[in-house]
């Protein structure tokens, strides 16, 4: 039978192996060996079954005793060694809140001035009542040439210096686009008037130079109704001008000039001051051309299944990069094109600013 020594005895043992657990696992091992069926203090309870009811009434109260402290000392120490185990996590899950944000990529990237310039026209375009319209870069010679009024042979043709595909087996010779004006025909064969659109798009030209990229793009403009005439083209172009380069006044002059699928046709010019580095829309006694417009001609209507004597419109077209490059004072085209993360830092965009009328086009 245990004695009270042997019980202090057993005591100091297991609050020592409690006190010098590290881990939840070696503090169970402990209450194993303590309290567990074949543990000492179970042991010990075991032994009261054997005695006398006399011995009993001591000893009974005096192991119970033990188990109970023993308890209580496993479970402090258990939720000690818990709080330890959540403190060491949360210091190695610390997160220094004071250390500065890497740049979200939205911050970094940087959008490209034609895509910008390309955004700001169609929101002043779209504001005016147009839709927008799209063609294939990859277009027959019929739809970029021949439905424009150029005639076979003609030298208009050879001036657009034209990229042409392989013969196809039918021996047709596609082109990479030279305008954007073969979507008007798309459009007109595919809408009925009246007709209102705006069609950016790229072309291409074999050239290379300061200002002129093998790639480029341009925006197209038609307008096709019963009763549309140059006034109104005057008015939609003026109106663009003073929209897009953010001025309170624009001049424009109409010098007469020539493409195949508009009569009469026109070129625009732009009333600016050229004095200084960059060119100032809207003051000045400059002028500079911009764009190439017109009446479509009665053949490009008549080509498009519609009568030219009920319906009439005009069209324009005009090189997005020049624009971009005008309004944004970049001096080389080819640059646009060489994906120079540095220029693009320094001429691009921010991201969420889209370009709207009631917002500002440039911010
Ligand atoms: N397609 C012409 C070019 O690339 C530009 C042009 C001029 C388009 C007059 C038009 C227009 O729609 O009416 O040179």
């Amino acid at each position: 039978m245990a004695n009270t020594a042997d019980l202090d005895a057993l005591r100091a043992q297991i609050s020592a192996d409690i006190a010098s657990a590290e881990t939840l696992e070696s503090l169970d091992a402990v209450r194993v060996g303590a309290l567990g069926k074949k543990g000492s203090i179970s042991a010990q309870l075991a032994t009261l079954g054997k005695m006398t009811p006399e011995e009993r009434k001591t000893a009974g109260p005096a192991i119970n005793g033990l188990k109970n402290e023993i308890a209580g000392l496993i479970e402090e120490k258990a939720a000690e060694l818990r709080d330890k185990a959540l403190e060491e996590k949360l210091a190695r899950e610390k997160v220094d809140v004071t250390l500065p944000l890497s740049p979200a990529p939205s911050a970094a990237g940087r959008v490209h001035p034609i895509s910008q310039v390309l955004d700001e026209i169609t929101a002043i375009f779209s504001d005016m009542g147009f839709a927008i319209a799209e063609g294939p870069d990859i277009e027959t010679d019929y739809l970029n040439f021949t439905a424009l009024n150029f005639p076979e042979g003609h030298p208009a043709r050879e001036m657009h210096d034209t990229f042409f595909m392989k013969e196809d087996e039918n021996g047709e010779r596609k082109v990479l686009r030279t305008h954007t004006s073969p979507v008007q025909i798309r459009t007109m064969l595919s809408e009925e008037p009246p007709i209102r659109v705006v069609i950016p798009g790229r072309t291409y030209r074999h050239d290379s130079d300061q200002t002129h990229t093998p790639m480029f793009h341009q925006l197209e403009g038609l307008v096709i109704d019963k009763s549309s005439h140059i006034g109104q083209l005057r008015w939609v172009l003026e109106e663009f001008l003073k929209a897009f380069f953010e001025v309170e006044n624009v001049t424009t002059r109409f010098r007469p000039s020539f493409f195949p699928f508009t009569e009469p046709s026109m070129e625009v010019d732009v009333q600016c001051d050229r004095s200084g580095k960059d060119v100032k829309i809207g003051e000045g006694e400059d002028w500079m051309e911009i764009l190439g417009c017109g009446m479509v001609h009665p053949n490009v209507i008549r080509n498009c299944k519609l009568d030219p004597d009920v319906y009439q419109g005009f069209a324009w077209g005009m090189g997005i990069d020049r624009l971009a490059m005008l309004k944004y004072g970049m001096p080389d085209l080819r640059a646009f094109f060489d994906g120079d993360k540095r220029w693009l830092d320094h001429y691009g965009f921010k991201p969420f600013e889209m370009p709207t009328l009631f917002g500002g086009l440039t911010s």
